[in-house]
C-alpha cells in the first residue's frame, strides 16, 4: 500500500529516494517523505499530497547525505497530512523511520507509551515504532530494533535510521514486502524493483521475519535473529520495463504490451508446442487425489480466475469453485488434504489472497499460485508457482496480467485434462495452434483503436454505464465494468444478459450507454435478443462481437468485430477493446488513469 525506499551509499542519498518513490507512485501517493543524515544531523522533510510537493520542499535543500530513508504513503491510519506523512520520529529525534504495512496492536502500546510519558504528534500507528525504538535504544540501533520487533503485531516493512549512529541503515521485513539491492559497495532497499533497477539488477529478496543491518557492508538476521545468507538473484527487468517507454501512461503502454506478454507467458509453458510447466504440474495421480478445487483471488485476479473456472470444468472435467478471497475466510468449509487452492495474483502481496493461501496450507490442501511477481509472498508460501511473465504492471488497472493469467489458467486446464485423458494430444494441439495466434489478433485490434476512441467520447460523461453478455461473455463484461469504473470513475454495472427481464433492466433508459459482448456462438441468438431487449428501451449498444457481426452490426449502435479465434479463446481478445474503452474514456475525462483516486498497486493490508 505505500512505498518505502532506503539507501546507503556513495551517492546523494536525497536523489536516489526521490527517484526511488518517484518508480513507487503507483503504490500509493497521498503523502510522502524522507529523512537523511547529514554531516551527522538527522534532517527530515514531510508533505501531504503528490510527491512533487515534497520535492519542491526540497528544493532549496542540496543535503549533502549518503545515508537515507524514503516514502510514499496511502493512508491507513490517520487522514493524508504533513505530520502524518512518513518518516516519524522518536521523542528525542534521534530515531528516524518509514513503515508499510499495519501495527495491529499500536493502540495498547500507544496507551502505556502515554502512560509511561512519551508523547505523539501524529495519529499514525507507525509513530508507536519510532518511540518504541526509543524506549528500548541503549547505544545499539540493531539490538533495539531486536527488542521492538517481538512487541509488535501485524505487517510491517520499515527502515530506520539513528542521528547517534549516522553509517547506519537497519531494515525489518515482516508480511509486508522489501526487496535489497546491492551496487558495488551501496545498498538500496525498497518495496518493489522499479526503485532500484537503475543502480543494480542483483536483488535479495528479504525472506518473512529477516531484519537487514547495513553498516561496513551488510548482515541479515532471521526471525530468530540468527545470521543468514540470501540467495543473490539477478533479474532481467530493465529500467525501461518499468519505465512508460513512449506511452503516455503505463496503462497505455501495458496494454499495447500485451501481444509481448502473452508470448513470453507461453514461453515458460509450452515446450515444442507441447505443455509442460515444470515443477508447477502435476502427475496425473497427484489430480486424481483431488476431489476439489477452489480458485481464490481479488479484483481482476478473481475475474480472470472466472476463466480458469470455464476452462478447467470445461477441459478437465473437474469442479470449481471460485471464490473472492476477502469471502474465501467465511466460506472455505470444505477445504482438506484432497483441495486443490489455485490463488491468482499479480503483485503476490495482496493481503487477503495471502490470508486465503496461508488458511488453505492450514487445512492441508495443495497450493498453487498463479502470478507475475516471482520471490513475491505469495510465491514464496505456496506449493507450486505458475509465472505469468507479464513484466512489471505499474498502473494501478490490470490489463497485462489478466490476459496473461487467463492464459496461464487455460494452459494450466489443458494440462489437467491432458494427464486425466480428459482431452487427447491432437485435440490440445489443435487448440494451442489457436493460442499461438492470439498475440498476432491481439495486435490486430491495438491497430484498430479509433472506433473505441470514438465511443470513449461519447460515454464519458454518462452517470452509468451497463456492460450485458453471457456465459463466458459475461466473465468478459464483469471485468470490462471493473476496468471503466476504476479509472473513469464512471458507476459501471455487469449484467448477466439473461437476467435483465428479472429486475435489471429497469435500470435501462434512452441513451443508456450498453456494451454488449457477443462472441459465444452457441448463444447467439439469446444474446441478440437482449441487445434487442435494451435497445428497445432506448439504450445506445456498443457490441463486442466475435463472427456473425452483420447480425449484430443492424441492432447495434456501434459494433466492433474482434478476429476470429475459437469461442474458449475469445475472452483473451474480447477484454482488449474494454481496456481501451476504460482507458480512452479516464483520458477524455482528463483524469489520472495510472494513479486512480482511493485504489493502490498491491492491497497489502486487508
Ligand atoms: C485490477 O484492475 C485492480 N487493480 C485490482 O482489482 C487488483 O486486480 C486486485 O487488487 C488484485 O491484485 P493482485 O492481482 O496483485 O492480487
Amino acid at each position: 500500500m505505500c512505498g518505502i525506499v532506503c539507501y546507503s551509499g556513495k551517492n546523494a542519498a536525497k536523489d536516489v529516494i526521490l527517484e526511488g518513490l518517484e518508480r513507487l507512485e503507483y503504490r500509493g501517493y497521498d503523502s510522502a517523505g524522507l529523512s537523511v543524515i547529514e554531516k551527522g544531523k538527522l534532517f527530515t522533510a514531510k508533505r501531504s499530497g503528490k510527491l512533487s510537493n515534497l520535492k519542491l520542499a526540497l528544493l532549496d535543500h542540496p543535503l549533502e547525505a549518503n545515508i537515507g530513508i524514503g516514502h510514499i504513503r496511502w493512508a491507513t491510519h490517520g487522514a493524508p497530512t504533513d505530520l502524518n506523512a512518513h518518516p516519524h520520529l522518536s521523542n528525542d529525534k534521534n530515531i528516524a523511520l518509514v513503515h508499510n504495512g499495519i501495527i495491529e496492536n499500536f493502540h495498547e502500546l500507544k496507551e502505556k507509551l502515554i502512560k509511561e510519558g512519551y508523547h505523539f504528534t501524529s495519529s499514525t500507528d507507525t509513530e508507536v515504532i519510532a518511540v518504541l525504538l526509543e524506549k528500548y535504544y541503549e547505544g545499539d540501533l540493531l539490538e533495539a530494533v531486536k527488542k521492538v520487533r517481538k512487541i509488535l503485531k501485524g505487517s510491517y516493512a520499515l527502515g530506520i535510521i539513528a542521528q547517534s549512529e549516522p553509517d547506519r541503515l537497519v531494515c525489518v521485513r515482516c508480511e509486508s514486502p522489501l526487496v535489497m539491492g546491492l551496487a558495488g559497495g551501496d545498498v538500496l532497499v525498497a518495496s518493489d524493483i522499479p526503485s532500484i533497477l537503475k543502480y543494480t539488477n542483483k536483488l535479495i529478496y528479504l525472506e518473512n521475519g529477516d531484519l537487514l543491518d547495513v553498516k561496513d557492508g551488510y548482515q541479515i538476521y532471521d526471525i530468530d535473529d540468527n545470521k543468514v545468507d540470501r540467495e543473490i538473484k539477478e533479474v532481467s527487468w530493465s529500467l525501461e520495463a518499468a519505465s512508460k517507454e513512449g506511452f503516455d501512461h503505463f496503462m497505455e503502454k501495458e496494454i499495447f504490451e500485451q501481444p509481448r506478454a502473452i508470448e513470453d507467458c507461453l514461453r515458460n509453458k509450452l515446450v515444442d508446442g507441447k505443455i509442460d510447466l515444470g515443477d508447477a504440474s502435476f502427475t496425473k495421480e497427484e489430480l486424481r487425489n483431488f476431489n476439489k478445487v477452489y480458485i481464490v483471488a481479488c479484483g481482476t485476479a478473481s475475474y480472470a480466475g472466472n476463466i480458469g473456472k470455464y476452462a478447467i470444468e470445461k477441459f478437465a472435467q473437474i469442479p470449481v469453485v471460485n471464490e473472492l478471497a476477502s469471502e474465501f475466510r467465511y466460506n472455505n468449509h470444505f477445504i482438506d488434504e484432497k483441495t486443490l487452492l489455485i490463488l491468482v495474483s499479480q503483485s503476490g502481496e495482496t493481503a487477503d489472497t495471502l490470508a486465503a493461501l496461508r488458511e488453505g496450507k492450514r487445512k492441508k490442501a495443495t497450493t498453487l499460485v498463479v502470478t507475475n511477481v516471482l520471490a513475491s509472498s505469495i510465491d514464496r508460501e505456496a506449493d507450486k508457482s505458475v509465472y505469468c511473465l507479464a513484466g512489471p504492471e505499474i498502473a494501478v488497472a490490470s490489463t497485462k496480467a489478466y490476459t496473461t493469467q487467463v492464459m496461464s489458467l487455460y494452459i494450466l486446464a489443458l494440462d489437467f485434462a491432458l494427464k486425466l485423458k480428459k482431452i487427447t494430444e491432437k485435440e490440445v494441439e489443435e487448440i494451442l495452434k489457436e493460442v499461438s495466434k492470439l498475440p498476432g489478433k491481439i495486435q490486430e485490434i491495438l491497430d484498430n483503436t479509433d472506433p473505441i476512441k470514438e465511443f470513449a467520447n461519447e460515454i464519458k460523461d454518462a452517470s452509468s454505464v451497463f456492460y450485458i453478455g453471457r456465459g463466458l461473455d459475461y466473465y468478459s463484461v464483469i471485468e470490462g465494468a471493473l476496468k471503466l469504473k476504476e479509472v473513469s470513475y464512471i458507476h459501471s454495472e455487469a449484467l448477466a444478459a439473461g437476467e435483465l427481464k428479472h429486475g435489471t433492466l429497469a435500470l435501462i433508459e434512452e441513451g443508456s450507454p450498453v456494451i454488449a459482448v457477443a462472441t459465444q456462438e452457441n448463444i447467439m441468438d439469446k444474446t441478440f435478443s437482449n441487445i434487442e431487449e435494451v435497445r428497445a428501451r432506448g439504450a445506445k449498444v456498443f457490441t463486442i462481437c466475435g463472427e456473425n457481426a452483420e447480425k449484430l452490426e443492424n441492432v447495434s449502435y456501434k459494433s466492433y468485430k474482434l478476429p476470429q479465434t475459437i469461442d474458449s479463446l475469445y475472452p483473451i481478445l474480447a477484454v482488449i477493446p474494454e481496456q481501451l474503452l476504460a482507458y480512452y474514456t479516464s483520458g477524455a475525462k482528463g483524469l489520472d488513469v495510472d494513479k486512480p483516486r482511493n485504489l493502490a498497486k498491491s492491497v497489502t493490508v486487508e
